[in-house]
């Protein structure tokens, strides 16, 4: 998406989306591929992902699919996540900690809604990841990243080698500067979070995201992250040294 197609046509009514499919049935999520027309009488279009998360409170694998959810997944409740969001309501922090339908409920809206206000201060800080276009209802539009025949591969299967891996290596490392600089651990990073495309790698998957901050464990969720790339490319022959790159994003945190 150019600079100039950002963002007043992709919002501004009237437009129509048109569903192109089932992209990817994924962890806690499907992404269908979309078809956005609108920009008045420039008729203008774009693709776009939509991000549909897994059903609030339905736990059962036959719900999900009744609800058209192609792969129904286990509910994510990693504790330490739950960590640092604060809860106001005692009852609502109970709920969570004990994780009853409520405390789901209440985790699944912060999740979703999260994911987007991430990538959208991310976006402006100007990290390479997808233009989040809204979110609205457990559903996630953002700008899809590749050709209508072929979406971009994660890293993990974009088979790089050479001078293709080692700016991939370089991206992934300006990237996660910006991305400590606005405060943010991924905390979730991995090459199946990341994406190439026409020479550029993308960080997507943003719902787990930590405030550095407020999260007292942030620091622990970034070091992770930062382990288990470093320990990808290292797979692959490409020297990075995790702990000098811990420390170099340490330095660029501003408390
Ligand atoms: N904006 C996008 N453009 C192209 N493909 C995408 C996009 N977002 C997600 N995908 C594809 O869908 C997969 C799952 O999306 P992701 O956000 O990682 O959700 P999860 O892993 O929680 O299911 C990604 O690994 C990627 O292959
Ligand atoms: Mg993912």
């Amino acid at each position: 998406m150019s600079e100039t197609t950002k963002p007043s046509w992709l919002v501004d009514e009237p437009f129509v989306d048109t569903d192109l499919g089932v992209l990817r049935s994924g962890k806690e999520a499907q992404i269908d591929l979309i078809e956005r027309t609108g920009g008045g009488e420039l008729g203008r279009s774009c693709l776009l992902v939509r991000k549909w998360y897994l059903p609030r409170s339905v736990t059962r694998k036959g719900q999900l699919e009744a609800l058209g959810m192609q792969k129904a997944s286990a509910f994510r409740h990693d504790v330490q996540y739950r960590e640092g969001r604060q809860f106001r309501k005692s009852r609502d922090r109970r709920a969570v900690e004990q994780m009853t339908t409520h405390g789901k409920r209440l985790l699944q809206d912060r999740w979703t809604s999260h994911e987007h206000d991430v990538m959208a201060k991310l976006w402006r800080a100007g990290v390479t990841v997808p233009y989040p276009v809204s979110f609205d209802d457990d559903r996630f539009l953002l700008e899809y990243v590749g050709h209508r025949e072929v979406a971009a591969p994660q890293l993990a299967r974009a088979r790089l080698h050479g001078r293709d891996l080692a700016a991939a290596a370089d991206q992934l490392i300006d990237g996660l500067r910006a991305i400590t600089a606005a405060g943010w651990a991924h905390g979730d990073l991995s090459a199946y979070n990341l994406l190439w495309w026409e020479d550029r790698l993308w960080f997507i998957d943003f719902p787990q995201a930590v405030d550095l901050a407020a999260n007292p464990r942030g620091l622990d969720f970034l070091h992770r992250d930062v382990t288990n790339v470093c320990r990808w490319f290292d797979r692959r022959g490409l020297d990075l040294d995790p702990e000098a790159l811990f420390a170099e994003l340490l330095a660029v945190i501003s408390w």
